[in-house]
């Protein structure tokens, strides 16, 4: 590391897990994610990219190996259908604070804030069900700002949106990011998206096997694309 480089807000350190049935699908996997910065994870279907999100969000328990994160946390998955659990905007990201025991003022504070950043506070009142695929994303990540953490991981968030929500959602990822000083970890298979993130991670068998510029990554997977299609 230079030492322009900031400390890592997520640090993976040889990472090991297998499911009951025997299967390992991370074999002393390492990464480390700067501070403030948007990272990205590719890797082919079944190389346990997934798998590695949820041991990083204590979903799942590694065998062998350390995670060590910085700040809060919190995970955006792909159905924006299955993670809103209240019936409008405002009731949804409020749903998050419960824990927190705050006054309904400061509630209101957070939640208006944090549909501010992400753009939708003039749909605080709409119902959940009324929203694109890529506005209950963007709820999603409200749902996180307004908690306050500083980590958020993404599982193939784009991956059911259209083409044009789908960079609209990267690109007010690259943002806020930028803006607020969030660390964001973003798996995805789809290339074009390299072109908003920091730097990326490739996952073959189980390991990190290349990391930092994403050009040389985006070309081996096109190429390895295009080897498949013929
Ligand atoms: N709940 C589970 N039980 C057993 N095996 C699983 C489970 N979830 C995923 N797997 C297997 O683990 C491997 C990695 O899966 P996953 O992390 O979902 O990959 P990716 O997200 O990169 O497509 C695959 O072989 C998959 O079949
Ligand atoms: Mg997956």
């Amino acid at each position: 590391m230079t030492e322009s480089t900031p400390l890592p807000a997520i640090e993976v350190k040889d990472l090991s897990f297998a499911w009951k049935s025997g299967k390992t699908v991370l074999d002393r996997c390492s990464l480390s994610v700067p501070r403030g910065q948007f990272w990205m994870l590719l890797g082919t279907n079944g190389s346990g990219k997934s798998t590695l999100l949820r041991l990083i969000a204590g979903l799942l328990t590694p065998q062998v190996g350390t995670i060590d994160i910085h700040g809060g946390l919190g995970i955006v998955f792909q159905n924006p259908d299955t993670q809103l659990v209240m019936p409008t905007v405002g009731a949804d990201v409020a749903f998050g604070l419960v824990s927190e025991r705050l006054t309904p003022s400061q509630v209101r504070h957070r939640v208006t804030e944090a549909l501010r950043a992400v753009n939708l506070v003039d749909l605080i009142r709409r119902p959940t069900y009324a929203l694109s695929g890529g506005q209950k994303q963007r709820v999603a990540i409200a749902g996180a700002i307004a908690r306050q953490i500083e980590v958020i991981l993404f599982d193939e968030p784009t991956a059911l949106l259209d083409p044009d929500a789908q960079l609209d959602l990267v690109a007010q990822v690259q943002e806020l990011v930028r803006s607020r000083g969030l660390t964001a970890l973003w798996v995805t298979h789809r290339l074009e998206e390299l072109d908003y993130c920091d730097g990326a991670f490739l996952i073959e068998q189980g390991k990190v096997v290349d990391r930092g510029d994403p050009e040389p990554m985006r070309q081996r997977l096109m190429q390895e694309a295009t080897l498949v299609d013929i």
